[in-house]
């Protein structure tokens, strides 16, 4: 699958690698491609404009704080296409960017012909592409309004080690909300354990 990524730091190029090693055909998107292209890995660097054109799945991994803005400039070539979101708002005092709301159903109301789909934004970069270095199975959140559009995530998501049982789909965009907000209980979770390499894992009754 083509996927196109909107920024190029440290989530856009951990899922970048991961997805090509699955076979995936990535480029990342950014606002000074001759920049990012130097940084490492290497991986192929486009304009933002190039890099929608270019993904089947378009991957948001900017700032939740400009998010809105920057995607907003890129409606037209959006159209169609699956946004896989993992950006999260947060100001730089631990405060919610979207409180009461999130940049997932921002998105989607601003890009009303772009199906947009939540996930992997309550973990780590290194989490996101390898679940299976934690030492037992964890979860993955999904929110979204088009069921063919997760589908096509879902696929992209088994690739990166997220088997059935890891992912819970938690419904509309709206639900979306949660998961961003869950931002501030993980960097909690972050200080209490000393790494940010960890998850949680959602554990039904008997
Ligand atoms: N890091 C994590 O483990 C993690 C976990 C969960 C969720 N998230 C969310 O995922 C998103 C990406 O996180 P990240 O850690 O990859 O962030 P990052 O390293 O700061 O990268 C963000 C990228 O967005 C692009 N960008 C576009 N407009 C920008 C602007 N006005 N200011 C700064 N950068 C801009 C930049 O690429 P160019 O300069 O090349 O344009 C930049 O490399 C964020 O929304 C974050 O909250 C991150």
């Amino acid at each position: 699958m083509r996927i196109g990524f909107l920024g190029t730091g440290f989530v856009a190029r951990a899922v970048a690698v991961a997805a090509a090693t699955a076979g995936h055909d990535v480029v990342l998107g950014s606002r000074h491609p001759e920049a990012a292209a130097d940084r490492e890995p290497p991986l192929p660097v486009v304009g933002l404009t190039a890099a929608v054109e270019h993904g089947e799945i378009v991957v948001n991994a900017t700032p939740g704080t400009v998010s809105l803005e920057l995607l907003g400039g890129l409606r037209e070539k959006l159209k169609g296409k699956v946004l896989l979101d993992i950006a999260v708002g947060l100001t730089g005092e631990r405060g919610l960017a979207h409180p009461n709301s999130s940049i997932g159903e921002q998105l989607q109301r601003a890009l009303p012909a772009t199906r947009v789909v939540k996930t992997l934004c309550t973990m780590d970069s290194a989490t996101m592409t390898d679940p299976g270095a934690l030492s037992g199975g964890s979860t993955v959140f999904l929110s979204g309004d088009d069921a063919e559009a997760k589908a096509r995530v879902v696929a992209l998501l088994e690739d990166l080690g997220w088997p059935a049982d890891s992912r819970l789909d938690l419904g509309g965009i709206e639900t979306s909300r949660g998961q961003e907000h869950f931002a501030l209980l993980f960097l909690g979770i972050a200080d209490a354990l000393g790494t940010y390499t960890f998850n949680i894992r959602v554990v039904p009754p008997k």
